[in-house]
């Protein structure tokens, strides 16, 4: 319908849906790797507490710990062409995913010639496609011999890192423009260091602050490093940010808010300002903050992993990021949502308040929806269902165009066509 087209998008606006390396390819060795195998009989006992109400079918893949060893993923390490062909038939024009550092330097200093070559391939069959490709560096996991050196904690975790992106940067580079460095540092930190439920399981604010600072210091060391490779390149991050909200709105919560918020949200961001030409925005949640509790905030709708569905909380974090200055693009967002009830309206409307963005001048470029395929969630596993494209698991991988992906193909259709 002609009045429902969103009309203020650019003509060269990024329609695009991400991945994460580890979460599709299959056929990893690394430091998540060896961390599920012994922690997958563990998850499928402990996942009730935090999901008693999931659905029936889902349920029965939580339980079984096959569900936490990542093991082929969807094969896109080796189907990719095949994924390509279906994105391409969704119109989306730009794919954001990220390089396996354990594939490219699986040994202290040996990179490997085969897996670079992979990855160029992979970025050319997107060039041949006229997908633009946007590359992430890391995104959580590490190659072995960097967990056994002490993963961020480790300063010279750093300067591999540059050395590593050197080699990819120069394999990738002109066809590659779009550099992201680190996916989610504040993330990987709190979850690794502070809840302690990703590897590597060590509960200190100590390593947690030791893993940021060099988080920190890599990602702008890199940022030098791509631009004297690839000048016209384009670098910059993904983060995580969750829209604070006080809880009745009282004072005490108020400061809370702003606190968590400075924290969570931006903090990161001021220490690498300078360093970034685009911001990526992840988004995913808000949270309701109590001077007791923080909590994810369940209003109508919420996905199978109880997250709340509130597109309307887009608009005020993109009102936030406009003060850096930065093109934003939202680099993830999406939800898992086996039976596909909710994901076309959610996509539909968190596109409406990009619109609104838009239109009040907020310079953003792209939404990427997370995930392009059903994936590896990390420590869930593969019951969350995230995908535009659905995999059978127990059928080849087999994969299925679900009907809210050609809902957003549509969407795309209608803004490039009333540009
Ligand atoms: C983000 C991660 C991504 C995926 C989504 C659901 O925080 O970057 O890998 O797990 O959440």
């Amino acid at each position: 319908m002609k009045s429902e087209k969103l009309s203020a998008f650019p003509k060269d606006f990024l329609w695009g849906a991400s991945t994460a390396a580890y979460q599709v390819e299959g056929g990893i060795t690394n430091d998540w790797s060896e961390w599920e195998q012994k922690n997958a009989e563990r998850l499928s006992r402990t996942w009730k507490k935090e999901f008693p109400n999931l659905r029936e079918e889902l349920q029965k893949m939580a339980k079984d710990p096959k569900n936490y060893i990542s093991g082929n993923a969807c094969d896109h390490f080796h189907r990719y062409e095949e994924d390509f062909d279906l994105m391409k038939s969704l119109g989306i024009n730009s794919y954001r995913f990220s390089i396996e550092w354990a594939r490219v330097e699986p040994e202290e200093g040996k990179f490997s010639d085969e897996a670079l070559a992979h990855y160029k391939k992979v970025v050319q069959a997107l060039t041949k496609r006229n997908i633009r490709p946007i590359v992430t560096l890391w995104h959580f996991t590490l190659p072995i011999w960097i967990r056994d050196q002490g993963l961020w904690e480790s300063k010279k975790t750093g300067e591999y890192f540059l050395r590593y992106a050197e080699k990819v940067v120069q394999a990738l580079s002109p066809d590659v423009q779009f550099w992201v460095t680190l996916n989610e540092p504040e993330i990987y930190g709190g979850m690794a260091y502070l809840t302690a439920l990703w590897p590597p399981q060590k509960r200190s604010v100590f390593r947690y602050l030791r893993a940021r600072k060099n988080l920190i210091s890599a990602h702008k060391k890199a940022y030098f490093l791509i631009k004297k490779i690839s000048p016209n390149a384009k670098v910059g991050i993904a983060q995580n940010n969750v829209l604070m909200e006080p809880y009745k709105n009282k004072l005490i919560n108020r400061i809370l808010c702003a606190m968590y918020h400075y924290w969570g949200n931006e903090s990161f961001l001021w220490r690498i300002r300078g360093t970034f030409d685009f911001y990526g925005l992840n988004f995913y949640l808000r949270s309701q903050i109590h001077i007791f509790w923080g909590k994810n905030h369940i209003k109508e709708k919420s996905s199978d992993m109880n997250w709340e569905l509130s597109p309307e909380s887009i608009y005020p974090l993109l009102k936030n990021f406009q003060k850096f200055g930065k093109p934003i693009y939202i680099l993830e967002n999406g939800l898992a949502d086996a039976a596909d009830t909710h994901r076309a309206w959610y996509i539909r409307s968190i596109l409406k308040y990009v619109e609104k963005a838009i239109q009040e001048g907020i310079d953003v470029r792209g939404y990427f929806y997370w995930s392009l395929l059903d994936n590896f969630e990390w420590d869930k596993g593969f019951w969350p269902r995230f995908g535009l494209i659905e995999i059978d698991y127990k059928n080849n991988l087999q994969r299925t165009i679900r009907k809210s992906a050609y809902e957003y193909a549509k969407i795309i259709k209608e803004y490039s066509e009333f540009p």
